[in-house]
């Protein structure tokens, strides 16, 4: 074999093992990596620095109060409590998480996605319309009315919404497969973002006159 081939070899192998470690989250290579900010004697894994495992403990992998519902006293009527890799950092590499959502009667979790998750959602109290959307070109949405107990799946990257139309509270949690799943909100990311897009780009892109872009773009777009 020539030596040129090692070293081709090599490089992919590098390659392959330096995307492993940055780009996905599940299939962590040890049991545990407990997430800290400190990066002195640390190892760099999946976004955040290893804990030494040594130094670990049962709190790196707790949380409390998911049972209180949280305020809905906002422009959009709902509370989104997330049980991330920010929240438990044991949950670092393991490609999973959590939420609670608080809803107002006719409280909106508007559009968003997750770059990063599914999510399987259950309702425990109230009933919400839910749905999303798939990519293009066929656009297609699926929705469904969801009770107490309903289990609905929002499929990874794409637009989704719950909308709570009973007359009394909502709560929902859910279970996404990412320690780190990220949310656009679609309206805020678009006219609320910093510095404002211009407004030429959405008035286009909306089919819109540029005053209602305006006019949008001079909204709080609440991050709920
Ligand atoms: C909920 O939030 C609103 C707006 O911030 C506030 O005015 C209200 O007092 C809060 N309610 C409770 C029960 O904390």
């Amino acid at each position: 074999m020539s030596k040129g081939f090692h070293f081709l070899t090599l490089v992919a192998l590098l390659a392959l093992t330096s995307s492993f470690v940055s780009a996905y989250d599940p299939s962590p290579l040890q049991d545990i990596c407990v997430a800290i900010n400190d990066p002195k004697s640390a190892v760099f894994v999946n976004g955040k620095f290893c804990k030494d495992p040594k130094l670990a403990n049962a709190n790196d992998f707790f949380f409390s109060g998911l049972n209180i519902p949280r305020n809905t006293s906002n422009p959009v009527g709902s509370t989104v409590t997330p049980v991330n890799v920010d929240q438990i950092p044991g949950l670092n590499t393991l490609g999973i998480s959590f939420v609670r959502i608080d809803y107002a009667p006719y409280g909106l979790n508007p559009p968003h996605t997750h770059p990063r998750a599914t999510e399987i959602l259950v309702v425990l109290e109230g009933t919400l319309y839910v749905g999303f959307v798939t990519s293009n070109p066929d656009n297609r949405l699926f929705t469904k009315v969801l009770n107490k107990g309903d289990v609905f799946v929002f499929p990874i990257g794409l637009i989704h919404f719950q909308f709570n139309v009973g007359h009394t509270n909502a709560v929902a949690f859910a279970g996404l497969s990412s320690q780190n799943p990220g949310v656009i909100t679609i309206a805020n990311a678009v006219f609320g973002s910093n510095p404002p897009i211009n407004p030429d780009v959405l008035a286009k892109a909306f089919q819109l006159d540029k005053k209602v872009i305006k006019n949008l773009q001079k909204q709080f777009w609440y991050n709920n």
